[in-house]
C-alpha cells in the first residue's frame, strides 16, 4: 500500500518547505517537490502543514492513584491522543513497594497489549530501589526496551523514594545506559504543610496550591541536579512549573550536565488564580500546582533558550465524581488534569499563532526532542525518509472551541472549556495508515504497537 501526500508545507525541528511525501507501507519512502511517483492513494495537502506525529512522553493511563484509577484507559487515552495529533505516548508503569519491576510490567502489559489505538512505550517508575531492583534495571533496558526510570521525590508514604535510593538508582542506570526521570518536589516539606493546613481547617483546593510553594520544587530540582552531577547519570525533570526550578537548570548548564527538562501545556497557559473558584478549583488540582504569571513567562523563555526541551501533558484525568472524593479535604482530591488530546492544538495556537515560539520550535518540543531524549529517533519524531509515517496534516487557520462535549478523552469536564484555538488537526497518519480524518477515527483498537526504545546517550 502506498500513499502520496501532495503539496503540503513540511515542518521539522529544522526545516520548513513545500513538498510531496511518499509513503510505502509503514514508512516514509521519499520527500520532494513534484515527486514522479504513482501511489495507491493521494491526499491533497495544499495550504496545510505537515508535521511529525506528536509524542507525549508523560501520560498516566488507568493508573492506580490516591484510592482510584485515572479515567482514561490505554484504549480511550491513545484514541483521544490521535484526535489531537499525538501518535505515540509514554505511560508509567508503577512498581508496588516490596514487589519487582517485572511484576509491575506484567500488569501494565496486560492492560495495554492489543488495546491501544496509538503507539506507546513505558517508563518504569521505581518506588522501591533495593538489590533485586538493581538487577532488573539491565533487563528492563536490554530485554524490554524500557530505558527511562521514573522517581518521585514527593508523595511521601506512597511513591516517594529517599536520596539514598536515588543515588543507588542513578549509579545503576548510568552503568546500563538509561535515564533517570523525576517528579522533583520536596516530599517532606509538602507533607508538613499539608498536615498543618488540614489541622488549621484549611481544606479547600486553594490549600493544595499553598501546600506546595515554589521553594519545594526549586529545592528538590536543585538536589536532583546535584545528585545527577555527582553520579554522572543523564536525567530528566518532568512537569517543571516555575522560575526557581528553572534557575537550578540554568546553573546545571554551566556544568555541561546531561539534563533535560519537561514542562506541561497547563503550566504555560493556566495560573493559580483558578484555585480561587472554591471547589471548582479541583479541576486543576495537580502536582506540582499551577503557578504564577511570572512562571509562565519564565517557562516560555526557557523553551526559547533551550532550557526547557519538551512540552508534555502529565495527562492524568479523573471524572468529576472522582474529584469529589476531596470535597471536604483538598488532600483527598485525586491529583491530575486531562490534556492528552489538547496539547498539540493548544501549543500551536497559544505558542506559534500567538507569536511566542516558531513552528520549528513547536515540532522540536512536541515531537523531536521527546523522540531523541527517550531513544526513539529517527524512527519517530521527524518527517524524513526511513522514519515511521506518523504524520499530522494540520489546518493552521481553522478556529474551533475546546469542550468536554466534543472531546474524546474519558473525562466529563475540560480544563479549557470554551477556549477558542487557532489551528486544527485535519488528518493523522500512524505508521502509514490514516488513523484520524476530519474528526473520524479510521483505525481499530489494537492497531497501536509497543515501541521498544534504544539506550540513551544523554545528548540531543
Ligand atoms: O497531579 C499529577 N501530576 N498527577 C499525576 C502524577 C504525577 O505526579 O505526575
Ligand atoms: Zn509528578
Ligand atoms: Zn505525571
Amino acid at each position: 500500500m502506498s500513499l502520496l501526500i501532495k503539496n503540503g508545507r513540511v515542518i521539522t525541528a529544522t526545516d520548513d518547505y513545500v513538498a510531496d511525501v511518499f509513503i510505502v507501507g509503514e514508512k516514509i519512502a521519499a520527500i520532494g517537490a513534484g515527486l514522479p511517483v504513482k501511489a495507491d492513494e493521494e491526499i491533497d495537502a495544499t495550504g496545510m502543514l505537515i508535521f511529525p506525529g506528536g509524542i507525549d512522553p508523560h501520560v498516566h493511563l488507568e493508573m492506580p492513584f490516591m484510592g482510584t484509577y485515572s479515567s482514561d484507559t490505554h484504549e480511550t487515552g491513545t484514541r483521544a491522543a490521535l484526535f489531537g495529533g499525538t501518535t505515540t505516548v509514554i505511560d508509567f508503569v508503577l512498581q508496588t513497594q516490596g514487589r519487582s519491576l517485572h511484576e509491575a510490567l506484567g500488569e501494565w502489559n496486560k492492560r495495554a497489549h492489543n488495546t491501544t489505538f496509538g503507539d506507546y512505550s513505558f517508563h518504569m517508575a521505581v518506588t522501591d530501589f533495593n538489590e533485586t531492583t538493581r538487577k532488573e534495571i539491565k533487563e528492563m533496558i536490554e530485554e524490554e526496551g524500557i530505558t527511562s526510570f521514573k522517581t518521585f521525590m514527593a508523595y511521601k508514604g506512597a511513591l516517594m523514594i529517599d536520596d539514598r535510593q536515588m543515588i543507588g538508582l542513578m549509579e545503576e542506570v548510568k552503568k546500563q545506559g538509561g535515564l533517570v526521570t523525576v517528579h522533583a518536589t520536596n516530599g517532606d516539606m509538602i507533607d508538613y504543610l499539608v498536615q498543618k493546613n488540614r489541622e488549621e481547617g484549611n481544606l479547600s483546593p486553594l490549600y493544595h496550591y499553598l501546600s506546595q510553594p515554589e521553594v519545594t520544587e526549586a529545592e528538590a530540582s536543585e538536589r536532583f541536579i546535584d545528585m545527577l552531577d555527582y553520579t554522572g547519570c543523564p536525567g530528566y525533570i518532568v512537569h517543571m512549573t516555575c522560575e526557581g526550578a528553572l534557575n537550578a537548570v540554568r546553573n546545571a548548564t554551566k556544568r555541561n550536565q546531561h539534563l533535560f527538562v519537561e514542562t506541561c501545556i497547563q503550566y504555560l497557559l493556566l495560573d493559580a488564580s483558578l484555585y480561587e473558584k472554591n471547589f471548582e478549583g479541583a479541576k486543576w488540582v495537580m502536582s506540582p500546582p499551577l503557578r504564577e504569571k511570572k512562571d509562565q513567562k519564565a517557562l516560555w523563555s526557557g523553551i526559547n533558550q533551550g532550557l526547557v526541551n519538551v512540552v508534555a501533558t502529565d495527562h492524568c484525568p479523573f471524572m468529576w465524581e472522582q474529584k469529589k472524593m476531596g470535597e471536604k479535604d483538598f488532600s483527598k482530591i485525586p491529583n491530575g488534569h486531562p490534556a492528552i488530546e489538547n496539547r498539540m492544538e493548544l501549543l500551536y495556537s497559544e505558542g506559534v499563532a500567538a507569536g511566542k515560539i516558531t513552528l520549528n520550535k513547536f515540532v522540536e518540543v512536541a515531537c523531536t526532542n521527546p523522540a531523541k531524549i527517550f531513544g526513539m529517533f529517527p524512527r519517530k519524531g521527524t518527517v524524513a525518509p526511513g522514519s515511521d509515517a506518523d504524520i499530522v496534516i494540520f489546518d493552521p487557520n481553522k478556529k474551533h472551541k475546546l469542550s468536554a462535549k466534543t472531546h474524546h478523552m474519558n473525562v466529563d469536564y475540560s480544563g479549557y472549556e470554551g477556549w477558542e484555538v487557532t489551528g486544527k488537526v485535519k488528518s493523522v497518519l500512524l505508521r502509514g495508515k490514516v488513523a484520524v480524518d476530519n474528526d473520524e477515527c479510521k483505525i481499530e483498537k489494537g492497531y497501536g504497537q509497543f515501541v521498544k526504545r534504544e539506550k540513551v546517550s544523554g545528548k540531543i
